[in-house]
This record gives C-alpha cells, sequence and structure tokens, in this order.
C-alpha cells in the first residue's frame, strides 16, 4: 500500500520546494565521505533560484549534520513531507561527488540535469545511460583548465589536497622523523622525497614535505615547473634531453619512449637515495606512465614509502595496487585513490564551493532548469550529453595566426590613399606639439622656453616608461618613479618655501602634493606585497 504522503514517482522532488530542485544524495561508492553541497553553500545556492534538497545523511561522513542544512536553508528528503530519501533523485538537478552508477541515473527524472566528476572516457555505460534518459550531464572534471575557470575546478581543489594527504599518509608508514633532528641521543638527517610530476597534487606534495622539514626534489617533463618547484624550496632535478612535455592547456603530453628510458634512469639513481617517492605523472585522457619499476624498489632502502597518486589510471609504479598498501622488499607501496575523502570535511567545502562558482557561472534557472550556454566556452567544455546525445570534444579556438611577413614592396596607390590610423595620428600629434613650440618660441621668454622643453621631455619619457614597459617589470619600475617623485619633492619645497605666494608656490605646492601620493602609495603598496609573502598574517 502507498504511504499517505506518497507522490507519483518523479514528482515528489517538487512536491513542496517553491522552485526548481537542487538534489543533493549521499554518495554510495565505498569508502566516499565527500559530499557535493555542503551547509555553507547551500544559502548562495537559493539566492541563485534553487531550492536545495538533502538525502537524510548525506554530509553525515563528512562532519556536516542534517540539522546544519535545515539552519542554512535546504529541505531534508524524508516523511512527511517528502516520500523518503530516495525523492533527491527526482530532483531537477542532482549534485553529487562520483559519477552515478546505470542504476542512479534510472533514478533520475528523464530531462534532468547532473552536475558531478564523470570521466566520461572511463564510464561509457553511464553515460550512455545519461544519453538515454535525456540527462543533461555536466562533467566537473572536464571543466576547462583555464584562468576564469580556476574557482570551478574541482580537479585542482582535489589534487591540492591529495598531495598534500599523500605526504601524510606516507609519514604514517615511514618509521622515521621528515625534518633533521638534532637530540641527545643522536643526530638524524632530514628525510628524502623525490615527486615526480610537478602540477597541482605534486606541488602541493613538495610544500606538505617542505613543511615538515623534509629535503624535496622533484621531477616534471615541463620545464615551466621549475621556478615552482625552486620558489617552493625544492630542488628540480634536469635531465639532458633536448624534448620539452608542454602539451596544450597547461598539461603535459605523452613523451617519447627515449625521453621515459632517460628519466627512468635518473629515478633508478634516485631510488637508491631518497625515503619517500610520491608520483603524480599524467597526461589526461591516456594511462598513467610506468615510471618506477620493480627493480628500482628493490633498489629503495628496507623501510622507504612510495606513494602513487595515478593509482587510479594504471599507477606510476609497477607494484601498484588501487586501494591497497602493497609491501615489496621492505618498501611500502600506498596506492589509495581515496585522498581527497580521507580529509571529508575540507574536500567536501572546496568541491561545494567549486560547485557553487560554476551553477553562478551559469546563471539563474531557466523554466525550472539548469541553463546551458552553449557560446560560454566552461560551460560547453564540462557539458558532456545534451539532447539526449553525447557531445564530441568543443573545437578549440584556431591557433593565432603568425605574422605576415613584412612586405617588400608597398602598392604605391593604396599605401598613400589610406595611411594607417596609428601613422596617421603620430604625424598630427607631432605636428601640434611643433606648432605650440614655434608660438611658444616666438612669444614667451628664454627661461619659459627652456622649462617648457623640459616639461614636455618629462611627459614624452613619462608616458613611454608606463606604456611601453612590460607588467613583469612594474615593481623595479615602481621604485625609479619613487625616486624621481623624490626629485619632484626637493623641487617642490625649494618652489613652495618663497616668502611671497605666486604662480611658482601653487605650482609647487601642487608638485609636492603628487608626489607625495607616489611615495607613500609606494610604501604602502610594497607593505602589503610584503604581508603577502608573510606566513601567518
Ligand atoms: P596535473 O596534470 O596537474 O599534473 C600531472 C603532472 O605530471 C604534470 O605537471 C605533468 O607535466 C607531469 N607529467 C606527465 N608525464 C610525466 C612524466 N612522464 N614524467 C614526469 N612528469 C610527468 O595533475 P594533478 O591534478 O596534479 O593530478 C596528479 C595525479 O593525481 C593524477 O593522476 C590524478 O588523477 C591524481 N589524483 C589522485 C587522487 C587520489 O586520491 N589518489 C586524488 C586527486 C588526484
Amino acid at each position: 500500500m502507498d504511504e499517505p504522503n506518497a507522490a507519483p514517482p518523479g514528482d515528489d522532488a517538487t512536491a513542496s520546494a517553491g522552485g526548481p530542485v537542487l538534489g543533493v544524495p549521499k554518495e554510495t561508492h565505498p569508502g566516499e565521505r565527500r559530499v557535493g553541497v555542503t551547509p555553507d553553500v547551500v544559502p548562495a545556492l537559493r539566492k541563485l533560484g534553487w531550492e536545495v534538497l538533502v538525502e537524510p545523511g548525506a554530509g553525515a561522513e563528512a562532519g556536516f549534520t542534517d540539522a546544519e542544512y535545515e539552519e542554512a536553508g535546504a529541505l531534508l528528503a524524508r516523511p512527511p513531507t517528502y516520500r523518503d530519501a530516495a525523492s533527491v533523485w527526482a530532483a531537477d538537478l542532482v549534485v553529487k561527488v562520483r559519477p552515478p552508477t546505470v542504476s542512479e541515473v534510472g533514478r533520475m527524472r528523464e530531462g534532468a540535469a547532473l552536475v558531478s566528476l564523470l570521466f566520461p572516457e572511463r564510464n561509457e555505460e553511464v553515460v550512455d545511460a545519461l544519453a538515454a534518459r535525456g540527462i543533461e550531464a555536466v562533467a566537473l572534471d572536464k571543466v576547462p583548465r583555464i584562468t576564469r575557470a580556476q574557482s570551478m575546478d574541482v580537479l585542482s581543489s582535489m589534487a591540492n589536497i591529495a598531495g598534500y594527504r599523500a605526504v601524510l599518509e606516507a609519514s604514517q608508514v615511514y618509521q622515521g622523523f621528515f625534518g633533521a633532528q638534532v637530540t641527545a641521543a643522536g643526530t638524524e638527517p632530514p628525510a628524502k622525497i623525490l615527486v615526480i610530476g610537478a602540477g597541482v597534487a605534486g606541488l602541493a606534495a613538495i610544500a606538505a614535505g617542505r613543511a615538515l622539514g623534509a629535503e624535496v626534489r622533484a621531477f616534471d617533463v615541463r620545464p615551466a615547473t621549475k621556478e615552482q618547484v625552486e620558489s617552493l624550496g625544492a630542488k628540480f632535478l634536469m635531465l639532458d634531453f633536448d624534448e620539452s612535455g608542454e602539451g596544450e592547456g597547461g598539461y603535459a603530453k605523452v613523451m617519447s619512449q627515449e625521453f621515459i628510458d632517460a628519466e627512468m634512469a635518473l629515478f633508478r639513481q634516485q631510488a637508491k637515495q631518497v625515503d619517500v617517492i610520491v608520483t603524480t605523472a599524467l597526461v589526461p585522457g591516456a594511462k598513467a606512465p610506468t615510471l618506477i619499476t620493480r627493480d628500482m624498489v628493490e633498489l629503495m632502502k628496507p623501510g622507504s614509502v612510495v606513494v602513487d597518486l595515478a593509482a587510479e589510471q594504471g599507477g606510476n609504479c609497477e607494484l601498484c595496487e588501487p586501494d591497497r598498501v602493497a609491501v615489496h622488499a621492505g618498501v611500502s607501496i600506498l596506492g589509495y585513490t581515496d585522498l581527497p575523502s580521507r580529509m571529508a570535511t575540507t574536500a567536501s567545502r572546496f568541491f561545494a564551493m567549486n560547485v557553487r562558482n560554476l551553477l553562478k557561472e551559469m546563471g539563474a534557472p531557466e523554466a525550472g532548469a539548469l541553463p546551458l550556454d552553449l557560446d560560454n566556452d566552461i560551460v560547453r567544455g564540462a557539458l558532456q550529453v545534451h539532447d539526449g546525445a553525447r557531445l564530441p570534444p568543443p573545437e578549440r579556438a584556431p591557433a593565432p595566426k603568425p605574422p605576415p611577413e613584412p612586405r617588400k614592396t608597398i602598392e604605391p596607390a593604396k599605401a598613400q590613399e589610406r595611411p594607417q590610423p596609428k601613422t596617421w595620428r603620430t604625424m598630427v600629434g607631432a605636428l601640434l606639439v611643433l606648432a605650440v613650440f614655434a608660438l611658444v618660441g616666438l612669444f614667451a621668454p628664454a627661461a619659459f622656453v627652456q622649462h617648457f622643453t623640459v616639461f614636455v621631455l618629462a611627459c614624452f619619457v613619462g608616458w613611454q616608461v608606463v606604456w611601453s614597459v612590460s607588467a613583469a617589470l612594474h615593481t623595479p619600475l615602481m621604485s625609479v618613479t619613487n625616486a624621481i617623485s623624490g626629485i619632484i619633492l626637493v623641487g617642490g619645497m625649494l618652489q613652495s618655501a618663497q616668502p611671497t605666494l605666486g604662480l611658482a608656490t601653487i605650482l609647487g605646492a601642487v608638485a609636492l602634493f603628487f608626489a607625495s601620493i607616489n611615495v607613500f602609495g609606494g610604501f604602502l603598496v610594497t607593505q602589503r606585497m610584503l604581508r603577502m609573502f608573510r606566513k601567518g598574517e
């Protein structure tokens, strides 16, 4: 018999909600403790126009109680308002962490939307099920890694946590200190950590290792990472091989076998020296390269640790077993694939904030549904199933054309008829300046002409200095302009200190005022910048 408040399947998510419903189910993947929406983002989602419906207990393992969700303004999917917890699946939009299973897709309302990690290349069956039910599927793992989408980049925020946690997990297994110790009982050198792959996870692992006092060295196929590695206090290992791994969109490209062999020779040498190896090497869409082989593990000291972050994509270590700790020749190889879930509270907060930012980018629900602007490169990149079909990857913007070769011959008619606007403007400007100079030269006293010339030259040089210097050099430029302001201050003081009030004293005071703004503003900005580099402020 139906329960008294039972609604027909598919209807109960909207039964008592005011607006379109965003459902938050409890994760069912074994060991998954994160939740897709946390109480702190509920008000923002409601402001956007979504009614948030949470499965009771959805946030429990990440430390968020049902009461906290209710206080934040969410509804709980339980009687008497809702038939049961499964009502969240009938929502207009389902937000979750892991990709849904095929049976979970079967519980979703036809034509609804999904926002979650999806990894479509590994989950073809699920993608087909989503297409068959006409569900609009937004894969968080496909949000393009562009600056504008950084605040929506779940992969980066989770990799950051994973890298940090990898080092902490290694410290649990490693039987020694990470930092150097000098005690009455003896001295201990710092542990040596090798990080392979200096992407988001790798850099977080380097920072965590350094923070614990370990000596860290790192390697990456992308030379651009050298500076980042060194800025974190680690040593960048160089390979004498002329091949750059720089691929598209800041990711690496698949390297030649010769390169892989060369880097493996480097790791073989390192294996004898280091106590911990953290591997994070990955090229998106390809199987993780095998970089640490059985013989390298055997070269490591007993008690050493390998943490393989790429375990889910086949592993960087030949002996890695996903979700397990394998021990070989006294070396522990950690193949955890749930590192962010081991810090479920923070990971859920970051995840939910990324989702909130993406939904904000997409805009308020339209006609009760998730709005999908296919002209928005972030939305288009993440959208995997649309209108009941799988979407092909978005077309990349055409590479910028190389600048045209300078013309050797000019077609006289065209070139003279239509001069370039910039040249035209420069010519008019130069004529005007000449005319002003001629007028001043004719009528003004000689002393004024001299000052006027200096003034015009100063304006010109100032303009060129500010507009033609690259942004990267603005800090040294600031110190130079501060020095110039110092000269102006001295001049301004001399002029304004005259006993009688005249044009010169007034102009001197004005110069004093503006130069002081530059000097004191410079100090303030410098102080702010220094504070950014100081820890704990
Ligand atoms: P990423 O793409 O930012 O970094 C990967 C780095 O590996 C890149 O810098 C790339 O240049 C480098 N790389 C590629 N091939 C290499 C090679 N042959 N030798 C040396 N370096 C190479 O990726 P991200 O976000 O840092 O993730 C790293 C790994 O961590 C991925 O496998 C990801 O799936 C995994 N991950 C694992 C988690 C877990 O719980 N186990 C959680 C989150 C991420």
